[in-house]
Order: C-alpha cells, then structure tokens, then sequence
C-alpha cells in the first residue's frame, strides 16, 4: 500500500511516498529556515507564505521521485495538527484538494505521532515500547502501546526541550536553531564548567521543567555583559545541553523501571542531538534495553514519518472527507473523531 504524506506544520514544505509504512520511496523537503534565521526563530506568516508557493512542487517532485502517479496512491495521509495554524492549513487544504480531485481517501495524521513513526522507517522496531519525544514543541514520555495507542506518562510544565536550547542558543548569539548550534559547538568546551541547579516538579516524577534551566543561562550571559565579563560560550553550551540532556535521561529511565519497558524509542528533532543519543545508548547498555533512534535524516521535520503514522491510522480505520480542519494544539492520545 503506498501513502503520500505532507507535512506544513513549521518551516518544512515536505512530501513524501511510503510503502508499507516502512519502505520510503521519496522524501522531498523545502524549507524557509535561512529566512527565519534572520530573525531568530520562525516568523508563521512567512512560513506560510513559502509554504504556498512551493506545496504544488515539492508535492510533484515527491511522486516523480517515487515514480508514482495519483491513481499508485492509496492514502493521502497529511498532518493537521499540532503546529502553526497558517502553515497547517496550507497542507491540509492542499490535500483535501488532492483527495478530492483524485477520489483517494484522506488521513490525518498527528505531527508528534509522526516522529514516533520516524523509527518506523529507520528501523523494524514495532509497539509496545516507551518514547522519549523531544522537539521544538514538545517533551513528552509517552507509552506507545500500539501504532495509534498512545498513553501519555510525563511531558515538560514550561518549554519544551528544543524551545528552551533555542532561546538559550539566541541569548548566547549562537545562530537559529539555537540547538544544533549547541550540539555543534559543545564538543569544545567544558560541560562541567557551569553548574545549574536540577529543576524540582512537584506532583510526577516523569515531568519535566526546562524554563528555570533557560532563564538560568540566560541571567549568566547578562550578569556577566553588565559586569563586563567574557564567558566562555562553548563551556556554558556545554554544560546547559548537559543539564537539558540529564533531564531528559533521568526521567526516561524512572519512567521505563516504573511501566516495565524494556523497548526504547527517541523521536522529535532534538533527537538528533550527538549528546541525547549518546547517553541513551550508555542508558540502555547498562539496563540491556532495546535502543532505537531515528536516522538522522529523519528526526526533523519530514513527510516520510507522516506517511509512515498515515498507513497505521489508515488501516486502523482513520479516515476524514473535506471538513478536515487544522489545529494549532491536540494532546498526542486524542484520536481524530470527524465531525
Ligand atoms: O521536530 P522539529 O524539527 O520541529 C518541531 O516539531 O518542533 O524540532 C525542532 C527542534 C528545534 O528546537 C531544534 O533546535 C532542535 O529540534 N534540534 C536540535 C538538534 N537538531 C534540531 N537540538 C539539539 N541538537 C540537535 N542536533
Ligand atoms: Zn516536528
């Protein structure tokens, strides 16, 4: 069975063909990052501008490359929710055009689900299993029991973990994303240099709170720039992808003792980051759990992993006609009812 997928949620026009949910036959990605660097984080209006300009090509390109046509497609799986609703509503409208004119059914699918989806394609992995979500938007350990069961255990209170690398990165001048800027220039320092206190949530033990962490670096930078001092960048990158990456790790293992999984999955864009997936996988050598993270390529934004979450909710029985809305928020566990 081969799924379509588009994707619009941020700054990445994607579409993509999967078949099986598994086999990736295309993956094509436009993206406006380089405009939004400019202002250091993505400006909505023009992500969906760029969005409307090149959804029709990127959408092309992806059944080229697939050496596809419509009447191949199965599904036209697209992503509706969460995101910035403008940039949404481009993919959404689009596909429900596609749908329309070529008569193939429409699936929505959930962007986060579609990042848990991104190990689907990078490897045999199948529920149930634990996943660490980490993204922009969204920190979340979420049991998966199953391809469209989903049980969320922990997520942040504040910011989410990429959000707070991001501002962070920005106070300390590093380029947008602020995250890869601090993965790539943390080799260089210290991460034991900057000490910051562990953040205290009361009422779980699987939550998380990184909003103390960020104003804690950034109060650094300033205190230091008023007294003029220089701080080294690279030791305090260091050792706040540190903090942020001990976070997420102490809870994921408190959360895989306690629910008994042994099976563990990252996912999300900051699942990219050099320091997470290592002390992942020192995590789970020490308890012999399964370890599974997504192909590099695949942890950003991408419509391969909608396509993927888009197979499973279509033979789950997903379905949507043309009232398909977009939502800027949905918790990961609501299942798409259609009006
Ligand atoms: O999943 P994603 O592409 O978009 C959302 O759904 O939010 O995640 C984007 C986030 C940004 O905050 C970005 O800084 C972060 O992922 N990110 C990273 C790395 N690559 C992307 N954070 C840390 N290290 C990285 N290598
Ligand atoms: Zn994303």
């Amino acid at each position: 069975m081969k799924i379509l997928g588009i994707e619009s949620s941020c700054d990445e026009t994607a579409a993509a063909v999967v078949e099986d949910g598994r086999i990736v036959l295309s993956n094509v990605i436009a993206t406006s990052l380089e405009e939004h660097k400019l202002y250091g984080g993505v400006v909505p209006e023009i992500a969906s501008r760029r969005h409307a300009e090149s959804i029709s090509g990127v959408v092309k390109e992806a059944l080229v490359q697939a050496n596809c046509t419509m009447e191949d497609i199965d599904a036209v799986a697209v992503t509706y929710a969460p995101g910035l609703i403008g940039a949404l509503l481009v993919g959404v409208n689009f596909a429900k055009g596609l749908s329309l004119a070529s008569g193939t059914p429409l699936v929505p699918v959930h962007h986060i689900r579609g990042h848990i989806a991104s190990n689907y394609i990078s490897s045999n992995v199948k529920p149930p299993f634990l996943c660490l979500i980490v993204s922009g938007g969204h920190s979340h350990i979420v049991a998966v029991k199953d391809y469209t069961d989903f049980e969320i255990i922990g997520k942040t209170r504040d910011d989410a973990a990429g959000e707070a690398l991001d501002k962070a990165g920005r106070t300390m001048g590093l380029a947008y994303p602020g995250g890869v800027s601090i993965d790539k220039l943390s080799p260089e320092g210290d991460e034991n240099a900057f000490k910051f206190p562990t953040p205290k949530v009361t009422g779980s033990p699987y939550d998380f709170s990184f909003s103390g962490l960020k104003t804690c670096v950034i109060n650094t930078v300033h205190n230091a720039s008023q007294s003029g001092k220089t701080i080294n960048t690279a030791d305090l990158a260091a050792s706040f992808q540190k903090s942020v990456v001990d976070c997420l790790i102490k809870n994921l293992e408190k959360a895989a003792q306690d629910y008994g999984y042994s099976k563990i999955v990252i996912a999300g864009g900051v699942s990219a980051n050099s320091k997470l997936r290592a002390e992942a996988q020192s995590l789970c050598r020490r308890h012999k759990w399964e370890l599974h993270l997504p192909e590099l390529k695949y942890c950003g934004d991408n419509a391969a992993m909608i396509a993927s979450q888009g197979y499973y909710e279509f033979i789950s029985g997903v379905k949507s006609d043309e009232s398909l809305n977009a939502y800027a928020t949905m918790p990961i566990d609501k299942s798409y009812k259609s009006n």
